[in-house]
């Protein structure tokens, strides 16, 4: 009888070649077109789920995307946990910066270049496969385990936070297992314990009842461009403060220890910046890089149009105007709350001679997880067995807004075990995964599944 691990080293290829079919995949969320392969990547991970012999295999309908679950409960006396991931991606675009087709997988140095690579299907397909190295070796799985895996993250889980009130006795676990965040660097075990909050907005600016002639109209009537424009600049001021009336009152201040914590961080600002390509940093005044990155909130323009787009020029002079505006939030600023306050605030400072509509998108609640969780303690354990280096706790900026809701309706904590890293190029173009952290990955999962029943009664 082959040993869990030894059985993840000798399938680590067949195991890259069924994740390279998923991502094969276009289960883009947001685009209606993609919707036949929304549904063929449930289908295909359903089947993984059935093929590996986990029980109680369902595909959930739901008013969006499909949820898919499976489990392995045999023990009452062991840890259930509850594993989490999405398989819905991102749009690919813009498609012309891809150095290979976005849902063609190859590998290039040890990584594997798609959509999804590492956001989601990759990280969340290294906790099916560990769980196949028991299943499949035909040893005992040493905790309960259950899969939720959903297609809407990327839009805002709209059907997930219904469902999982409406499946709490299936859901109950002792907690969330995610692999959806990054590694703090290359070959350091990291575990993130705080996310950002989410509040997505948009504005429309609505002028005159058609584009005009900006030399016959120009001067007489106001630009809902340039009113816009105006409006964006007044949201944050030149030392990085939002000027958003309220906007602070909820905010969690960092306190000493939390500085001290971020001040020990390995971070490499020459790095960083050459990573992005930008000469300068910019940001919050009075606060430092990492600080900035996952313990301060922000605003930011996501999208932004008005006007004539194409070649050479056309001089008119726009009826409308339009922006996304997204702002990442702190403990214990309430999404809801922030929507309202910034659409108070655009009324107020937007001007008479134009039309002004705010409209709200999805959001959800920052998180932070206590360290002190013996879950938390038994993942740390485990990377730093498989990585030989000892685990770095910290905070990330980007959301996942269904772990405060965890909290809130299972009473679940989550650990947030990553294997992504910053080079992954989440959302952008050249998405990749490296597939080193997928093998080691797989190894981490089976280790804490292993030690875990230790952990939890102590
Ligand atoms: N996996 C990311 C979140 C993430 C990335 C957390 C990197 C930490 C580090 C997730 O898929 C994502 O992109 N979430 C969205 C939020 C959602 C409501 C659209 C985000 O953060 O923009
Ligand atoms: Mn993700
Ligand atoms: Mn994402």
């Amino acid at each position: 009888m082959s040993d869990p691990q030894n059985y993840i080293d000798t399938s680590i290829g067949k195991f890259q070649n069924e994740l390279f079919d998923l991502l094969r995949i276009q289960s883009i969320s947001t685009d209606t077109s993609k919707t036949p392969d929304i549904l063929k990547a449930a289908e295909y991970l359903a089947d993984q789920f059935r093929e590996i012999g986990m029980d109680a295999v369902q595909i959930f309908e739901t008013s969006g995307h499909p949820i898919v679950y499976a489990e392995k409960c045999l023990h009452d006396d062991r840890p259930t946990v509850l594993i989490y991931g999405h398989y819905d991606v991102q749009p690919p675009d813009p498609l012309h910066k891809w150095n290979s087709p976005p849902f063609e997988p190859v590998v290039r140095d040890g990584r594997v270049y798609a959509r999804g690579a590492s956001d989601d299907k990759g990280q969340s397909f290294i906790h099916i496969k560990s769980v196949e190295s028991y299943l499949q070796t035909g040893h005992e799985l040493p905790v309960d385990v259950k899969f939720l895996l959903e297609g809407e993250e990327e839009i805002g889980s709209p059907n997930l936070v219904p469902f999982i009130k409406d499946h709490q006795q299936m859901l109950s676990c002792d907690m969330v297992l995610i692999s959806d965040t990054a590694m703090y660097g290359e070959d350091q075990p990291s575990i993130t314990y705080g996310l950002r909050g989410l509040t997505y907005m948009e504005i429309e600016v609505n002028g005159p009842n058609r584009d005009l002639h900006s030399g016959v109209f120009g001067g007489t009537v106001e630009n809902p461009a340039n009113a816009l424009a105006g409006i964006i600049t007044q949201l944050v001021d030149k030392n990085g403060r939002i000027q958003i009336e309220g906007f602070y009152d909820d905010v969690k201040p960092l306190t000493d220890s939390e500085r001290k914590a971020y001040k020990k961080l390995p971070f490499d600002e020459e790095l960083y910046k050459k990573d992005i390509g930008v000469k300068q940093l910019h940001g919050e005044k009075g606060y430092s890089t990492p600080e900035r990155a996952s313990g301060r909130p922000t605003l930011d323009v996501n999208g932004l149009w008005s006007g004539y787009q194409g070649e050479g020029a056309k001089t008119v002079l726009p009826a409308t105007a339009g922006a996304k505006i997204s702002m990442r939030l702190v403990p214990d600023q309430d999404p809801k709350k922030i929507a309202r306050l910034f659409t108070e605030h655009i009324q107020k400072i937007s001007p008479d001679t134009v039309d002004v509509e705010v409209t709200e998108h999805h959001g959800g609640y920052s998180v932070i997880v206590d360290l002190d969780f013996y879950g938390i303690k038994a993942a740390a354990r485990a990377f730093e067995t498989v990585y030989q280096k000892e685990t770095l706790f910290s905070r990330e900026g980007g959301s996942i807004p269904i772990v405060a809701d965890f909290k809130k309706v299972l009473g679940a904590d989550s650990i947030l075990m990553g294997f992504g890293l910053t080079k992954d190029a989440l959302h952008s173009p050249n998405e990749s995964f490296s597939l080193k952290d997928f093998h080691r990955g797989i190894k981490t999962s089976a280790e804490f599944f292993r030690i875990l029943p230790g952990y939890s009664m102590d």
